[in-house]
C-alpha cells in the first residue's frame, strides 16, 4: 500500500469504485468546523470485579471524596504488599463489550422506523468499540511517538472495532524499568485515596489495590453520520444528590508530575491535556480532577479541570492542538472504513495500521488469530 498521497483520502486507486487505499493524518486537512457530536447517552453499565469477572450492574462504581487542601498522600505506599496488578499480557480485546451486549439486547433493537427505512442492522448502531480506542483517533493528527493497530470485523452490518497490540507497544510494556511500572501504580493509588465506596463513605487508604476493579460506562452516540456504541472505565462520580444523570455525574482522576517551569506548564498543556481532553470528552464525563505530585510520590496539590473549559485554557500555546481536528479525523476515519470494510463476515478481519509520519493503511485477514468476534457472541446474536 503506498503511503505517498497528500491529499485527505486517496483517489489515486485505478478501479473507479474500488474504495480508497489510505487516509492522511495531516493536521491541516482536519481544520474546519466542529463535526455534530451528540451528546452521549448513557444506556448502561458494566462491572468487573478483583478476578476481572463481568457483572452487569454498577457494583464497582465509586464515590469522589473531595481531599482536604494540602492533601499529603503517599502515592507509593503499599506497592510493594498492598497491591494486585492486573495481568496486561492477558488480551481481553471487546469481549466485556460484547457481554453487555448480549445481556442487554432488548435495549438495542433498532426502532421500528429506523429499521424500515435502513438495512437491518441487529444493534441499531454503525460502530462498536472501547472509549480508548477512539482516544487513540482523537489524538493521532497530534501523536508523534506511537502508532496503532485497529482491527475491524462486520458483522450484520455493524462494525467491531478491537485494537491489536503493536510490536513496539509490547516491547515497551515487557522492558518497563521498576521506576516505570512502580509510577503506574501511582495514579490508582491516588483513586483509592479520593474514592469510597459507598456515597457517605470514606476511603479506604489502608486496603488492597487491585487493577483488576473496574466501572464501566455503556454510551451511545453520534460523530457526524456514524452511530457509536462505545464503553469506557469511569474512575467515580459525584456523590451529591443533586449531581446530574450519568454520564454527567462522572468524575475523571489524574495525576502528573507537579509543575515548576513554563517548559513543564507548556508540556503539559500540549500533550497531556490533549489525552485527558480526549479521553473524557468523548463519554460526556464533565470534571477531571488531578493531583499533582512530586518526584517522590507525594500529591502536592489537587486541582478541577472542566473538560469543557480545556480547549480554552490551551489557546495561548503556539501552535497548539484543536478539539476540531481531532473529532473530524475521527470521523473522517471511520468513513474510510465504512467504505474499506464491506465484507460482512466473522472470520474476516480488516487490519488498519498508522505509524506517526505515515498515513493510515490497511491488510485484510481471513481466518487467522487476527479475528476477534468469539464464537459465543456469533453464535447468539445470530440467532
Ligand atoms: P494516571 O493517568 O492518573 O496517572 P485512567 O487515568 O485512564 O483512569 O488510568 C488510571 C491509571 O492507570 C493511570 O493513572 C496510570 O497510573 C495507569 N495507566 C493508565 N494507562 C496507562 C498507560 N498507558 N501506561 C501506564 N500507566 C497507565
Ligand atoms: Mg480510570
Ligand atoms: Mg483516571
Amino acid at each position: 500500500l503506498s503511503h505517498d498521497f497528500h491529499g485527505g483520502i486517496s483517489a489515486s486507486d485505478p478501479m473507479p469504485c474500488s474504495p480508497p487505499q489510505t487516509l492522511s493524518t495531516r493536521r491541516q486537512l482536519y481544520e474546519r468546523d466542529f463535526p455534530l457530536y451528540q451528546r452521549p447517552v448513557e444506556i448502561g453499565c458494566f462491572s468487573l470485579d478483583m478476578k476481572r469477572r463481568f457483572f452487569n450492574d454498577a457494583r464497582q462504581l465509586r464515590y469522589y471524596v473531595e481531599p482536604e487542601h494540602h492533601p499529603n498522600f503517599s502515592l507509593r505506599d503499599g506497592y510493594r504488599d498492598r497491591y494486585v496488578k492486573r495481568d496486561d499480557g492477558v488480551k481481553e480485546r471487546i469481549d466485556h463489550i460484547l457481554r453487555w451486549i448480549l445481556a442487554n439486547r432488548s435495549k438495542l433493537r433498532p426502532s421500528e422506523t429506523a429499521a424500515a427505512s435502513s438495512p437491518p442492522r441487529v444493534l441499531g448502531v454503525e460502530f462498536v468499540t472501547w472509549r480508548g480506542h477512539l482516544t487513540k483517533l482523537l489524538t493521532t493528527p497530534y501523536e508523534t511517538r506511537e502508532g496503532w493497530l485497529l482491527a475491524v470485523t462486520r458483522l450484520h452490518g455493524t462494525l467491531y472495532v478491537s485494537e491489536v497490540e503493536t510490536e513496539a507497544a509490547r516491547q515497551e510494556r515487557q522492558t518497563r524499568t521498576a521506576r516505570h511500572q512502580e509510577m503506574m501504580y501511582w495514579g490508582y493509588k491516588f483513586e483509592q485515596y479520593t474514592c469510597a465506596a459507598t456515597a457517605g463513605g470514606r476511603p479506604d487508604q489502608g486496603g488492597v489495590v487491585n487493577t483488576n476493579e473496574a466501572f464501566c460506562t455503556v454510551v451511545r452516540t453520534q460523530l457526524a453520520s456514524h452511530r457509536l456504541l462505545f464503553s469506557g472505565e469511569v474512575d467515580c462520580r459525584d456523590p451529591h444528590p443533586s449531581a446530574p444523570p450519568a454520564p454527567f455525574c462522572y468524575l475523571e482522576l489524574k495525576t502528573s508530575a507537579e509543575i515548576c517551569t513554563p517548559k513543564q506548564r507548556s508540556n503539559f498543556h500540549r500533550y497531556k491535556l490533549l489525552k485527558w481532553w480526549a479521553q473524557s470528552f468523548l463519554p460526556g464525563v464533565p470534571r477531571i480532577i488531578a493531583g499533582f505530585r512530586d518526584d517522590d510520590g507525594v500529591v502536592v496539590s489537587v486541582e478541577t479541570y472542566e473538560t469543557s473549559k480545556i480547549s480554552q485554557l490551551i489557546k495561548n500555546e503556539y501552535n497548539c492542538w484543536k478539539p476540531t481536528v481531532c473529532m473530524n479525523f475521527c470521523s473522517e476515519f471511520l468513513s474510510f472504513v465504512k467504505t474499506v470494510v464491506r465484507e460482512d463476515n466473522p472470520r474476516v478481519v480488516y487490519l488498519f495500521s498508522w505509524e506517526p509520519h505515515r498515513e493510515v493503511s490497511y491488510s485484510i485477514h481471513r481466518d487467522t488469530d487476527h479475528c476477534f468476534l468469539p464464537d459465543w457472541y456469533v453464535k447468539e446474536i445470530t440467532s
